[in-house]
């Protein structure tokens, strides 16, 4: 399984913070956003990915990230000319599929904790797998409806009336086909390549998982000034009462194999004195390093 983070768009709705770096760049708590969507990847031992971002905003994102090798990992770049659509993805980054299954992530959908996502790509064989997540402000996202069995019988993009209260998180695992299934897409009327409307296509084709996230497991968007703060406040209570922090890509590689103990000893010695130093520093007492 192959991982593609887009993190493009035009950020118009943080204005005039996205003045100066792009919306995924922006800071959740103490770190940038972007951390927040690799880590679930890498957690999840996903180590080939592909960042997706404006000609403008991607240096940022190579300045920040750079081949992966730092992570044992490997993250190659793609550009997207303009924001045409969450499935122009596939398009863009159909080198990079190749002939393998693919996840796609929002780079400003922040999920914590639970293990739906580790636990379907496991299970992933073929077709799609998405998530449902019950808020109580549906028409913000793509609405999924439920017959009385628990199947998953409609889905809709931003509806002024949702049929649900369950929204489609911005995670999605496909099979290859999706790439081929992204060339036939027409631009819906505000002119995207929308991901609800491949769902659909996996829908109507039988091929659909709808994984229903746990109450406990939390999903956050941070599109907006105040969903941002929110995000922000909730890292730094958990982080505070934990003493853990949470979307951090170094200790993902470490806990996944994809560094050994060395090198994430080398790679901590590089940071400059901070907190971040100290917490990556205090994970090297643990049983990783005997
Ligand atoms: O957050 C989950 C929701 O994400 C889903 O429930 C919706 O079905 C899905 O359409 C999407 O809705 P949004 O309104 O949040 O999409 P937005 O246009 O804000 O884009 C989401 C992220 O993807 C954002 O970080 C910018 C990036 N993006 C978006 C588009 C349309 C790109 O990089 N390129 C694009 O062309």
């Amino acid at each position: 399984m192959k991982g593609i983070v887009l993190a493009g768009g035009a950020g118009s709705r943080l204005y005039p913070l996205t003045q100066v770096a792009s919306k995924q760049l922006q800071p959740v708590y103490d770190k940038p956003m972007v951390y927040y969507p690799l880590t679930v990847l890498i957690a999840a031992g996903i180590s080939q990915i592909c960042l997706i971002s404006t000609p403008h905003d991607l240096p940022r994102f190579q300045q920040l990230l750079g081949d992966g090798n730092q992570w044992g990992i490997s993250i190659e770049y793609r550009e997207q000319e303009r924001p045409a659509g969450i499935a122009q993805a596939f398009l863009i980054a159909e080198s990079f599929i190749g002939n393998d299954n693919v996840t796609l992530i929002l780079g400003d959908n922040i999920f914590l904790g639970g293990d739906a996502f580790p636990r379907a790509l496991s299970e992933f064989r073929s077709g799609a797998s998405i998530f449902a997540y019950h808020v109580n402000d549906p028409q913000r996202y793509g609405v999924v409806e439920f017959d009385a069995q628990g199947q998953a019988i409609s889905l809709e993009e931003k509806p002024t009336q949702p049929r649900s209260n369950f929204a489609v998180p911005g995670v999605y695992l496909y099979d290859n086909e999706v790439v081929e299934m992204a060339r036939q897409l027409k631009p819906s009327i505000r002119g995207e390549l929308e991901i609800t409307d491949i769902n659909k296509d996996y829908l109507n084709r039988g091929k659909l998982r709808v994984i229903r996230m746990s109450r406990g497991s939390v999903w956050l968007d941070s599109g907006t000034s105040s969903s941002l703060h929110d995000a922000s406040a909730y890292v730094q209570t958990i982080e505070k009462r934990q003493g853990v922090k949470l979307g951090c890509p170094e200790e993902a590689a470490l806990h996944r194999g994809f560094m050994t103990p060395q090198q994430f000893v080398s790679l901590v010695n590089t940071m400059p004195c901070c907190e971040y130093r100290d917490y990556l520093q205090s994970i090297s007492g643990s049983q990783f390093f005997g």
